[in-house]
C-alpha cells in the first residue's frame, strides 16, 4: 500500500494525523468488523464455512509480525481458553526458519493488516508445504497473501494510512475473537448461556470503545509523565501481557522513546533492577482474577522509586490508591473483550506523547506501513 497514494485517496476529515482518525475509527472498525460475521436475525457469530472441520483440527499455528503478532497472541489465550485447542505461536521471521514439525491436518492462522508482509507470507508458504490450511485475518483482502490462502476472515476496518497500526488491531482481535467462539462451539467446549453471553460483550464493544475517548484527559496527563522518559516499562499479565507489547510498540514507533514489555510476573526475574524514579512503569491491570499478583508488583516498583500509571476499571482504582501516580478509568466490560478495549487507551498513549515529542505522527522515521522485503 503506497502510503502518498493511499493518502491521495483517504483524507484526514479534520484531525491532525490519519493516526487520530484512526484511532477514532476503533469503534466504526469493530462494529463494521463484528456486524460481518454475526448472523442479523440470531445475532449468532457467524463466520464464513472453513475448509475444513473446526472439530477436527488438531492444533492452530498463529504467525505474523508486529502488531499483528501482539493480536494473534491474545488470540491464543482465546482459542486455550475456549476452545481448549493446542495453540503453537512465533513470529514469522522466526517461526519460517526454525520450522516447527506440523500435526497432519493442522490450521495455519496468519495475521496481517496489509497482507504484503514478506515475513508473513513466507512462513506461509512453508506451512502451505507442511499440508495446514492456511487461514489469513486480513484488511486488506485482495493482497498476496490473500491471494495464496485457503480462507481470508476479512476485516472493515477502512484504509489505514498511519504507519502505526490502530483500528486494524482491534478488527484483527475482533475476528479473533469470534474465531475462538467457533471454535469452542465446533467442539463442545463452551455452553449457549457462555456463547451468548460472551458475544453479546463483543456486539457491545462500538460502544464501550466510543466511551474511551472521553478519558483523553486522563491519557494526556498519563502522556505528560511518559514523555519525560528514556526507558519506559509496560506490564500486563494473561491476556492483557500482549496488550503491553502493542503499548510499548506503539511508544516505540512514533516516539522514539525505548520501552519495554514483560508479563508482570516476571518482574521479579531481573526488569526490576530498571525501576527508579527515572522509569515509569504502564500497567495494563483491569480487575481481573489476576489483578492482585499485579497489584503486589506494582507495589514492589513503587518501592523502588517506580513512577506507576494504570490503566484499570472502577474497581481496580479503588485497590490502587496510594500505589498509582496516575489511573486512566476504563469502562467495566467483560473480561473477554477487555484486551480489544484496552488497546485502545494504550495506543492514544503513545500518540499524546508522540504529539509532545512532536515526531513525525504518521510517518515515523526509518518505517513503512507494509515491511514487504525480508
Ligand atoms: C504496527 O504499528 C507496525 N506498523 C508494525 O509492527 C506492523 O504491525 C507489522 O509490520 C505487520 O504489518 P502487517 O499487519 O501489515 O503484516
Amino acid at each position: 500500500q503506497d502510503l502518498t497514494f493511499m493518502a491521495g485517496q483517504v483524507g484526514k476529515d479534520g484531525y491532525r494525523h490519519y493516526m487520530e482518525k484512526e484511532l477514532h475509527e476503533h469503534p466504526v472498525a469493530i462494529g463494521q468488523t463484528l456486524k460481518r460475521i454475526t448472523d442479523p436475525a440470531s445475532k449468532r457469530i457467524t463466520l464464513p464455512p472453513m475448509p475444513f472441520d473446526l472439530a477436527q483440527v488438531p492444533r492452530v499455528t498463529i504467525t505474523a509480525c508486529g502488531s499483528a503478532y501482539y493480536a494473534g497472541m491474545v488470540g491464543r489465550y482465546w482459542l486455550e481458553s475456549l476452545a481448549r485447542i493446542p495453540v503453537e505461536i512465533d513470529v514469522a521471521s522466526e517461526m519460517r526458519y526454525r520450522e516447527p514439525p506440523q500435526p497432519d491436518k493442522g490450521m495455519a492462522l496468519l495475521i496481517s493488516q496489509s497482507g504484503e508482509t514478506a515475513d508473513t507470507l513466507g512462513v506461509l508458504r512453508s506451512l502451505k508445504k507442511a499440508g495446514q490450511s492456511i487461514v489469513s485475518v486480513l484488511n486488506v483482502e485482495h493482497s498476496t497473501i490473500g491471494r495464496e490462502s485457503d480462507l481470508v476472515l476479512g476485516m472493515d476496518a477502512g484504509p489505514e494510512i498511519s504507519v502505526a497500526s490502530t483500528k486494524a488491531f482491534t478488527a484483527q482481535l475482533s475476528v479473533l475473537a469470534a474465531l475462538a467462539i467457533e471454535f469452542a462451539r465446533a467442539r463442545g467446549t463452551m455452553d449457549q448461556a457462555h456463547e451468548e453471553r460472551l458475544t453479546a460483550s463483543l456486539l457491545d464493544l462500538p460502544s464501550r470503545a466510543a466511551e474511551v475517548f472521553t478519558r483523553t484527559k486522563d491519557i494526556q496527563a498519563m502522556a505528560g509523565v511518559v514523555a519525560q522518559a528514556r526507558d519506559v516499562l509496560y506490564l500486563g499479565r494473561g491476556i492483557c501481557t500482549p496488550i503491553a507489547f502493542e503499548g510499548a510498540l506503539k511508544l516505540k514507533e512514533i516516539s522514539y522513546i525505548h520501552a519495554e514489555a514483560y508479563a508482570a510476573g516476571e518482574l521479579k526475574h531481573g526488569p526490576i533492577s530498571l525501576i527508579d524514579q527515572t522509569v515509569p512503569v504502564v500497567a495494563i491491570a483491569p480487575s481481573t482474577i489476576l489483578f492482585d499478583k499485579t497489584l503486589s508488583n506494582l507495589q514492589e516498583a513503587k518501592a523502588r522509586g517506580g513512577r506507576i500509571l494504570v490503566f484499570t476499571d472502577t474497581a481496580g482504582a479503588k485497590r490502587l490508591e496510594g500505589v498509582a501516580e496516575q489511573i486512566v478509568i476504563m469502562p467495566d466490560v467483560d473480561a473477554f473483550v477487555v484486551p480489544i478495549l484496552y488497546a485502545i487507551p494504550v495506543q492514544m498513549l503513545a500518540y499524546e506523547v508522540a504529539l509532545l515529542k512532536g515526531t513525525d505522527v504518521d510517518q515515523p522515521r526509518n518505517l513503512a506501513k507494509s515491511v514487504t522485503v525480508e
